[in-house]
Parts: C-alpha cells; sequence; structure tokens
C-alpha cells in the first residue's frame, strides 16, 4: 500500500477491506445486530461543534499530557483488541511498536495472539494490560503476574462482555474466535490468496495468553463467536475488588456507561474509567460514550481519569473528548487496519495522521496546548451528543 497515499482514518479500513478475506474483515469493522450502535458512536463526534477562539492556538501547539501519571504525546492510546493476528500475523507487535514511537500507551488485549512476555520486550514504551474475567480464576491471577513481570504499568477489566453481542456479519460467515476454517467458510479465505498462503505457512495464530486453559472453553461457539466459554458471565463488583487486592498498579474498568456504576468502581478501588461500549460491538442501542460523559464525569469529579472510546475517527473527535472532560481517549480499529495495510508502518501513519488532525483542530480552535481544551471552545457543550 501506498502509505503516502493515505490521509484520513478511514483510509485504512478501505485498504484493509481489499487485502484481508471478508470474515476476517467483517470481524473486524462489525457490530452488534443491526450496527445502530456502531453508527452513533461516530455521529456522536458530528453532533458537537466548535466555537474557536482565534488569534491563541500558538505557532506549535503542544497536545502532550498525563495519562495515569506518566507523559504520554497526545490524549489517546491504543484500544485493546484480540484476534489481530488474523489478520496481521504479527500486528499485536507493530501496533505496539508503533504506539512507543508515537508516545502513547498500548493496551494489550487478554485474547491477543501474542504473548505478554512478547510484548514486553518489543516496546519499552507505556504499556497497560487488558483483563476479561475468567472462570478458571488461578489463570487469571497467573496473568496478572505475568503482566506485572514483564512491565506492563496498569490493569484494565473490561466488564461489558457478560456474553459476546450477536455479531450477525460473524454468524453468516462462519466465524468464531478461536479461528477455525469451516466449509462453508473456507472459500471465502481462498479468495485472498495472499492472505492464505501466510496463514499456511506459519499457521493461525492461537490466542497465546489463553494457552493452557480447558480445550472445551478454548474451542467457542458459534452463538457467540467473539467469546469462549472461558469467560465468567457471573463476574460481579466482589470480583473487581479481589483484583483490586491483587494488582498493585492504576486500575482501570473499561466498558461502564451509567454514573452509578462508575461510583461503584470507585469505591471497588478503581484509578480510572473507560466509557465505552465496546465499539457497538455489544449492547446494540446502548448509549455512545461521548453521550454518556458527562454524567459519569458529574459523578467522578476529579477522582478518577475517565477515558472514553468508540468512533475516534479525526483528531477533531480526540480534542472534543477532551473539551467534555475526558482525560484520553482509546483509539481501536483504525490502528488494526493500518497494521493489516502495513505492519508497523501502517499503524504508525495512522498515529501520525490523528496526531496532525489534533494539532491542526488545536490551531484551528484556539488551543494551545492540551489543558486549554475545554468546554468554552464547543458552542453546544451543553447538548448531549446522541
Ligand atoms: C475489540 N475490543 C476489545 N475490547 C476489550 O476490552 N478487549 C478485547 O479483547 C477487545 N477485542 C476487540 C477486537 C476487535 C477486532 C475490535 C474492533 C474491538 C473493543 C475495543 O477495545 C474498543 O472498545 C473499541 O474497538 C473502540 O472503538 P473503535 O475505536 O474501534 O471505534
Amino acid at each position: 500500500a501506498r502509505l503516502d497515499r493515505t490521509f484520513v482514518l478511514d483510509d485504512f479500513e478501505a485498504l484493509a477491506k481489499r487485502r484481508l478475506p471478508g470474515p476476517i474483515f467483517d470481524f473486524y469493522a462489525g457490530g452488534a445486530d443491526d450496527e445502530h450502535t456502531l453508527a452513533l458512536n461516530r455521529n456522536a463526534f458530528r453532533q458537537v461543534g466548535w466555537s474557536p477562539r482565534v488569534l491563541a492556538g500558538g505557532a506549535s501547539p503542544d497536545a502532550s499530557t498525563l495519562l495515569l501519571g506518566r507523559a504520554v504525546a497526545m490524549p489517546v492510546a491504543v484500544a485493546p483488541m484480540g484476534a489481530v493476528g488474523y489478520g496481521c500475523l504479527d500486528g499485536d507487535r507493530a501496533i505496539a511498536r508503533a504506539a512507543a514511537q508515537a508516545g502513547i500507551p498500548y493496551i494489550l488485549s487478554t485474547t491477543a495472539t501474542t504473548t505478554i512476555e512478547a510484548i514486553g520486550e518489543a516496546s519499552a514504551g507505556a504499556k497497560w494490560f487488558q483483563l476479561y474475567p475468567l472462570r478458571q480464576r488461578d489463570h487469571m491471577w497467573r496473568l496478572l503476574a505475568r503482566a506485572l513481570a514483564a512491565g506492563f504499568e496498569a490493569l484494565v477489566v473490561t466488564v461489558d462482555v457478560p456474553v459476546g453481542g450477536k455479531r450477525e456479519r460473524d454468524l453468516r460467515n462462519d466465524c468464531a474466535m478461536p479461528f477455525r476454517f469451516t466449509a462453508r467458510n473456507v472459500a471465502a479465505f481462498a479468495a485472498r490468496p495472499r492472505w492464505a498462503l501466510g496463514m499456511l505457512r506459519h499457521g493461525v495464530p492461537a490466542m497465546a495468553n489463553l494457552a493452557g486453559l480447558d480445550p472445551a472453553g478454548a474451542r467457542g461457539s458459534t452463538l457467540a463467536p467473539s467469546v469462549g466459554a472461558e469467560f465468567d458471565p457471573a463476574f460481579d463488583w466482589s470480583g473487581l475488588a479481589e483484583i483490586r487486592r491483587r494488582w498493585p498498579g492504576p486500575l482501570l474498568v473499561k466498558g461502564v456507561l451509567r454514573p452509578d456504576d462508575a461510583l461503584r468502581a470507585l469505591r471497588a478501588g478503581c484509578d480510572g474509567l473507560v466509557v465505552s461500549n465496546h465499539g457497538g460491538r455489544q449492547l446494540e442501542t446502548g448509549v455512545p460514550a461521548l453521550a454518556a460523559l458527562a454524567a459519569v464525569l458529574r459523578a467522578v469529579g476529579d477522582k478518577a481519569q475517565v477515558f472514553l472510546d468508540g468512533g475516534v475517527r479525526r483528531g477533531a473527535d480526540v480534542a472534543k473528548a477532551r473539551c467534555l472532560g475526558a482525560a484520553g481517549v482509546l483509539v481501536g480499529r483504525p490502528l488494526l487496519f493500518g497494521a493489516c495495510v502495513a505492519g508497523q508502518a501502517g499503524a504508525a501513519r495512522v498515529l501520525d495522521i490523528l496526531h496532525d488532525e489534533l494539532i491542526r483542530t488545536m490551531r484551528l480552535c484556539g488551543a494551545a496546548n492540551a489543558a486549554a481544551l475545554t468546554s468554552e471552545l464547543l458552542w453546544n457543550a451543553g447538548i448531549p451528543a446522541a
């Protein structure tokens, strides 16, 4: 791919679509049910507009800030994503390195196709580990110990997957996690011979950090393709409190959309929250993160750093999230598509474009630094963005 001919994050989705087998692309791009929440996530950002301040942006705005006490180049982190290796064999490492190079945190998924240790070695940048509550608690505690030993600084516990969302593209495509070829899906893979050759040569990667779990659990299910039987559907606040007791570093909970849940997370000892509907992949017609943010912020005040994710595709989206009070945002699919298109260079290009857009927006709206991104710069900050 000609990276110098990519200009917006959406370019990478279009390029990835041409490169990936249909079922893999759909698994990445898709959402739950009618994909209404998937669309709402992006729309929410379009409904917030600027009231720009002139002659105030400075010659070169500074987007750097502190996330969980660490200096970062811009208020962005890589969203945790499983199964990246299905589309780009060494994709997790490629994205982790691009993030380190861009000076932003990288979050490794429990269901990543690369081990905790391999990411620890690949990147000296800020790394956080995302944990799915597992039925096999022993395995979960081992993951925490390994993440700590490998230099992961923070833990992100994802709480919005008691069961997989109804991903209808995956049902029709016969695409499940963990990956497998079936009589119904094999033709779609054969239609992308370059991809198929790579997988034949290297083998389809496994969910590396779930190795050693009960194989019945690792086989997956067509009815809940995104989640194996190893996830604990009965996980609750007491489970979160136990994780808090066992994890010494900063703890975030990801997938909270309500102020009362945000308060409970604080009471359980969390240091931060990710306001998220899982990129529209879980509960259909769930509120978009941007629309849920204000109430959550009113509840938690400055007692925790609040992040949001879902549909961030422009530097201006990052700036708007900051103006509405988020500490930062997570970006998912665009980085995954960047890696599928051109490995580390593709993911790096995505982050470059995002940073460039953010700086340009800061100049245009009159914010000399990240702290100057406040609700004063929005003309309709009071209107819920949904
Ligand atoms: C995800 N997401 C996710 N979240 C999580 O906590 N653990 C995970 O393993 C995964 N896996 C995953 C795989 C794929 C292919 C996608 C697209 C997403 C959700 C992710 O962290 C994030 O919440 C959303 O993707 C953010 O929305 P955008 O930026 O993709 O619109």
